[in-house]
């Protein structure tokens, strides 16, 4: 890829995102002016990842409040704007910490507001290029096999992120050092960020890569073709419990079944010291369409309902480790009793 991908950013006007529904098949952007359109984007997934939403509600802010200026909003509703932004999904915690760090700002004025949204982004690409090589250095240490054969699920590519890539970096950084051999990608049912995004990226890079569905993922962990798998995280709470998108759950569990390494790769924006256990992480329920239908075609019986978790917890005693840009912590040796410390 020549110029470095970048799902989110600032135009001096508007916020321009990757149209992330149009890929594999078309490379689109779309510039946000208003709030309402900010909120829809974030829910269809226009943009998505939990450190490119981080950037995403960071900038936010200044979308509302040039709506706020051009459309004579007092100061209620812009903080009504605000909040609405806050909450427009719930499980990944770096929208509300992206939104968080900015908002304490809006007194001072537009250019204080997009100049720590810029921080945001820039702190964040910075996170996921040390997150790569802690994770790299680690995997290497720990994992005999070359080349190795490394399972991920979901997205967490440059386009999930302000750049690089947090497992997805982990990986690509294992690529650029000579030890990989193959990366299988998750699909990712219902919306296949996995077969859809991470496979368009690996593409991109050169990277050798194999889709296979969700289902086949515990069994190519317990036969013993994957050496390691890498994924990455929407929320993690205090006690090391990690929210991912569903279907990592049964990655980790087949993992620990087989005794092969389950690595989580995440900035430390994504810890939330704010959540005790996994039990308090809000797990967005999306519509059952995305299960009963493909490309707006019912799949399923008329009259059958769906249940759509997007994501689901892995407890932290099957975290093998927690790569995070300050290093690498070995959750399951328990390394988190009392709480994931703080600048780990
Ligand atoms: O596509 P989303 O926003 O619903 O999925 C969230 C994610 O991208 C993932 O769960 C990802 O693995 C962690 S965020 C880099």
């Amino acid at each position: 890829m020549s110029e470095p991908l970048r799902a989110v950013r600032w135009t001096g006007d508007a916020l321009r995102l990757i149209d992330q529904t149009a890929l594999p098949d078309r490379l689109e952007h779309v510039e946000i002016r208003d709030v309402d359109a900010l909120v829809d984007a974030v829910r269809r997934l226009v943009v998505r990842g939990a450190p490119a939403l981080g950037v995403t509600g960071a900038y936010g802010v200044a979308v509302a409040m040039l709506q706020a200026r051009r459309e004579g909003w007092g100061r209620p509703a812009l903080e009504a704007a605000i909040d609405r932004i806050r909450a427009a999904r719930p499980t990944a915690v770096n929208l509300a910490v992206g939104v968080d760090r900015v908002r304490p700002l809006v007194d001072a004025g537009l250019p204080a507001v997009l100049a720590e949204a810029e921080r945001v982004l820039h702190e964040d690409v910075a996170a996921n290029r040390a997150i790569g090589a802690h994770g790299a250095d680690w995997i290497l240490a720990r994992v005999s096999r070359r080349p190795l054969r490394v399972l991920t699920h979901c997205n967490t590519g440059a386009l999930a992120t302000a750049g690089w890539g947090t497992a997805l970096g982990v990986i690509r950084e294992l690529h650029a050092r000579g030890a990989l051999e193959v990366v299988y990608v998750d699909e990712t049912r219902p919306l296949l960020q996995g077969s859809r995004l991470t496979a368009w990226e690996l593409a991109h890079e050169g990277v050798p890569h194999l889709v296979q569905a969700d289902g086949a993922a515990p069994s190519t962990i317990v036969r013993g073709l994957a050496d390691v798998a890498v994924i990455g995280a929407d929320r993690i709470a205090a006690n090391g419990d990690v929210a991912n998108k569903i279907g990592s759950l049964g990655v980790a569990l087949a993992c620990a079944h087989a005794g092969v390494p389950f690595v989580v790769a995440a900035p430390r924006s994504t810890v939330d010291p704010a959540t005790a256990t996994g039990a308090d992480i809000p797990i967005e329920l999306r519509d059952e369409a995305e299960v009963l239908a493909w490309e707006g075609v019912r799949t399923a019986p008329a009259r059958t309902r769906g249940f759509n978790p997007a994501f689901d917890v892995t407890p932290a005693e099957l975290v093998t480790a927690l790569v995070t840009e300050t290093g690498v912590l070995e959750v399951a040796r328990g390394q988190v009793p009392g709480g994931v410390p703080p600048g780990t």
